[in-house]
């Protein structure tokens, strides 16, 4: 059913854990409903580069998967590179996900997306073709802590 990418970054994630809060550190919290899965990714951007990705994954394997994944990814690249990150390019890159399993990429993308978001808040800044985060932030943080 999974790939062997998949496996081996759901039983040997890159990147766990958390980036002290910072003005260069973007943090990006969001869950789905439907399943309840939460993520949240922190990014460390110096001179407008992406120097580190760490990510906590209150999920499911694919989840956990894809934000290794996508962490893994973003390393390195621009902002606007790494808005470019799509769920599809992180999925690819697994070598692919079962169908009933690509709600859980999306959600690696929208962690990122929402990494951005904070960072570019915080610093006064604007990512051409970045949109705000739909999430209920306060909610999920609660849920977060609930796990
Ligand atoms: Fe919810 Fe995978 S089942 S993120």
């Amino acid at each position: 059913m999974y790939s062997d990418k998949v496996m081996d970054h759901f039983t040997n994630p890159r990147n766990v854990g958390e980036l002290e809060a910072a003005a260069d550190v973007g943090v990006g919290l969001v869950g789905n409903a439907k399943c309840g899965d939460i993520m949240k990714v922190f990014l460390k951007i110096d001179d407008g580069i992406v120097t580190d990705a760490k990510f906590k994954t209150f999920g499911c394997g694919a989840a956990v998967a894809t934000s290794s994944m996508a962490t893994e990814m973003v390393k390195g690249h621009t902002l606007r590179e790494a808005l470019q990150i799509t769920n599809k390019a992180v999925a690819e890159a697994l070598d692919g996900l079962p169908p009933i399993k690509v709600h859980c990429s999306l959600l690696a993308e929208q962690a990122l997306h929402a990494a951005l978001w904070d960072y570019a808040e915080k610093n006064g800044i604007e990512i051409e073709g970045l949109e705000s985060p739909a999430a209920d932030l306060e909610e999920l943080e609660r849920l977060g802590e609930e796990e």
